[in-house]
Order: structure tokens, then C-alpha cells, then sequence
């Protein structure tokens, strides 16, 4: 059974299994600034994921933006992440922790930043292209996109968590690409990562239903290959078993009396590239 619950906008409840928080207007306000910033953060990015750009370049941008705006990175310190973005490049799911790794002609990489303003926590990710990218990848990287904006037009009151899987799995199985089953989207807000668990694929009408007021994010990791992940030894690294490519795009989005608010959308218009 699902439970809701109305929160005002000062709650700092923890998350508990099985109750869905639903925000009133400050919390959409919150997740509208905090949203921006992430996105604006990501605009910015283009130039700086070029052939021969380190991935702990683009963490530094990352990181200067973040605080240059009021922000702090939720990443950075969170359960041990030393970082303030995930980049995750070809065949890296997601998590891929920024270092000295050199970006290279051909790569497809999700950067996925997560700034916290006033207390609320923008969470959002998108691909790069680096150089010249093979049709095959360019491919996946559009499905995705596709994957995303699918699963988030069924993102309104009555519906349930499983119509958005559903339109993400039907879009994905069309081109025969595996859907990661491992990592979910997660309820946001001024917790990084709350109730409810926002699957990607599943069945239609099953699940929680959406009500106005919840706030939660949609991240469809969709590969090449098989659906099957493992995590290097790093801890936090997830890669593709068959080591195909993956790609991710992830929206935060706040349900409306007729749809959903997408917090997240780029102000210049850069949601999926080419930028
Ligand atoms: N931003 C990721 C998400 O979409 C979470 C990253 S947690 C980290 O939920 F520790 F790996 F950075
Ligand atoms: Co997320
Ligand atoms: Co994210």
C-alpha cells in the first residue's frame, strides 16, 4: 500500500519506504531554482567536453559553478563520493567518478550534476558528444533522449509509475536495446534521493500512482547490449557486463493538477545534442 503524505516546505523528514511525499508551491519553487541551476550548470559544458578535456576538468567547472551560484554539489562527501558530477563515458552506466581520465574523439560521456540551493537538490544528466561519434552511438544517445521525454508525457495525475516504465520499455525494445533494471530514478527534493523508487521499465497501470504535489526524478540508462551491469572495484563505477555502450538522460519533474513541471529543462534550449 501506498502512502502520501502533504509536507510543508520546512520538513526535513529522512526518507521512509512507502511514503510519498507531496510538496506544496515553495517546494516547487525550491525545485524550479535549484532545477535551473543544474540545467544552466550542464549548458555551460559543451566547450569543455572536447577531445583531450580530462573528466576532473569538467568536475572543476562543475564544482566553480555550483558554489559561484550560491550552490553546494550533493555528490561531493555523499557516502564517500569525493566528487560534485558523475561523468560516465561509452560503457559506464553511471557513477563514473571524475579523475584523470582524457576524454577521446568518438566517446559518448552523461554528465550528471546535482547542485543543492536553498536546501532543494536539482538533479539532472545529459549525453556529450566528443568529436566525431559513430552512427551507432548517436543512435542510442537519441533513443534515450526519446526513452526520457516518452516516459515523462505520461507524467500526470492517475497515472501510475508504471505507465512512465512502460512508454520508456516499449521505446527502448522497438530498437531491441536493454534496459538497465539496477539503478532507479528516486523521489528529490531536500532529500538527494527519497521515496518513491522510479523504475524504467514495467508494466502499465502497476506502481504507485502519481498524485500532484510529488517530486521525483525519471533517469533511464539504456544500452547497447544487454541490460546486465556489475561495479568495478572502485565501488561506485557501474559498467555494461558485455561492455556495449550506454547512455542516460535524467529530468527533475514536479506532478501538476493536469501534467508534470520539468525543473530541469535547459533555459537555452540544449536538452540533447547537438549543442
Ligand atoms: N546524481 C545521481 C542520481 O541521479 C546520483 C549520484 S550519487 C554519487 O541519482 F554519489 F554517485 F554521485
Ligand atoms: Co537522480
Ligand atoms: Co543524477
Amino acid at each position: 500500500m501506498t502512502e502520501y503524505l502533504t509536507v510543508s516546505a520546512d520538513d526535513r523528514s529522512e526518507a521512509r519506504s512507502h511514503v510519498i511525499k507531496l510538496h506544496g508551491p515553495e517546494g516547487f519553487a525550491g525545485m524550479r531554482a535549484a532545477g535551473r541551476l543544474a540545467a544552466s550548470i550542464l549548458d555551460a559544458l559543451p566547450a569543455y567536453v572536447v577531445p583531450g578535456a580530462t573528466t576532473g576538468e569538467i568536475d572543476d567547472i562543475v564544482v566553480r559553478m555550483t558554489v559561484e551560484s550560491g550552490g553546494v554539489p550533493a555528490t561531493l562527501g555523499y557516502r564517500g563520493f569525493t566528487r560534485s558530477c558523475c561523468t560516465s563515458i561509452n560503457h559506464v552506466v553511471c557513477h563514473g567518478i571524475p579523475g584523470n581520465k582524457v576524454l577521446k574523439d568518438g566517446d559518448i560521456v552523461n554528465v550528471d550534476v546535482t547542485p543543492i540551493l536553498d536546501g532543494w537538490h536539482g538533479d539532472t544528466s545529459r549525453m556529450f558528444l566528443v568529436g566525431d561519434v559513430a552512427l551507432k552511438a548517436r543512435k542510442l544517445v537519441d533513443v534515450t533522449y526519446e526513452c526520457l521525454m516518452l516516459g515523462l508525457e505520461q507524467a500526470r495525475p492517475g497515472n501510475h509509475l508504471g505507465d512512465i516504465a512502460n512508454a520508456i520499455q516499449s521505446h527502448a525494445e522497438r530498437h531491441r536495446y536493454g534496459i538497465v533494471r539496477d539503478f532507479c530514478g528516486h523521489g528529490v527534493g531536500r532529500l538527494f534521493h527519497d521515496s518513491p523508487e522510479v523504475i524504467h521499465a514495467g508494466r502499465p497501470g502497476t506502481g504507485p500512482e502519481l498524485r500532484p504535489g510529488m517530486i521525483f526524478t525519471v533517469e533511464p540508462m539504456i544500452n547497447l547490449g544487454r541490460a546486465d551491469c556489475k561495479l568495478l572495484d572502485d565501488g561506485w563505477t557501474a559498467v555494461t557486463r558485455d561492455r556495449s555502450l550506454s547512455a542516460q538522460f535524467e529530468h527533475s519533474i514536479g506532478i501538476t493538477d493536469d501534467g508534470c513541471e520539468i525543473f530541469t529543462k535547459s533555459p537555452s534550449g540544449l536538452d540533447r545534442p547537438p549543442y
